[in-house]
């Protein structure tokens, strides 16, 4: 075999080997870059939801899941908004200074709208869904409790506006999540960008 034909022989050898070595990394690539990608249900976990409340009655709370949590939407009725303030020596954080709300809610309704209430229903102690329990359904309504959210658990009590009474093993208030209203009937939870209504 003359010297051209075994140095064409070795090119040839070379070329092979690099175009097997390219698939085997494009082959090993797909399975890795599909394991990073989110698949369709994480997104859709964490993706922002819709929801109507056109049909709540006052004095109603409606319950919905975002990003596998409850969260719940409470439509006060004018003597809760009213009682807010009455309870504010009660509570452990009344001005909301923790950090547990969006700006926009960081006011004495701890809402966008002081009707409603929008806040994740889980209690900032260790994670139990608290009860709500409106002032009509209490036999033990007094100046310092005329309802709200009450958690079994360990006994944390938290006001119409999702703040928590000192004394008990919460530390922080309910947590008020991204929101917006995008008409006077539909809130979009998880989502705050540009307000439409
Ligand atoms: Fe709610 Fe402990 S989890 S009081």
């Amino acid at each position: 075999m003359s010297g051209d034909e075994i140095n064409q022989k070795r090119r040839r050898l070379l070329t092979a080997t690099v175009a097997v070595g390219s698939v085997g990394a494009i082959a090993g690539a797909v399975p890795f870059m599909s394991s990073w990608q989110p698949s369709a249900k994480a997104r859709a976990i964490g993706a922002p939801i819709e929801v109507d409340i056109s049909d709540m009655k006052v004095g109603q709370l409606k319950k919905f899941e975002w990003q596998g949590k409850p969260v719940w939407v409470l439509r006060r009725s004018e003597a809760m908004i009213n009682e807010l303030a009455s309870v504010e020596d009660e509570l452990s954080d009344p001005e909301s200074s923790v950090d547990q709300q969006p700006a926009y809610a960081q006011n004495a309704h701890r809402s966008r709208k002081p009707e409603f209430l929008v806040v994740v229903g889980v209690c900032t102690h260790l994670g139990c869904s608290p009860s709500f329990q409106s002032p009509e359904s209490l036999d033990n309504a007094s100046d310092a409790w005329k309802g709200g959210f009450y958690c079994p658990c360990h006994g944390s009590r938290f006001d119409m506006a999702g703040r928590v009474y000192r004394n008990v093993p919460a530390p922080t208030n309910l947590i008020v999540p991204p929101y917006k209203f995008v008409s006077d009937t539909r809130i979009v939870i998880g989502d705050d960008s540009e307000e439409t209504a």
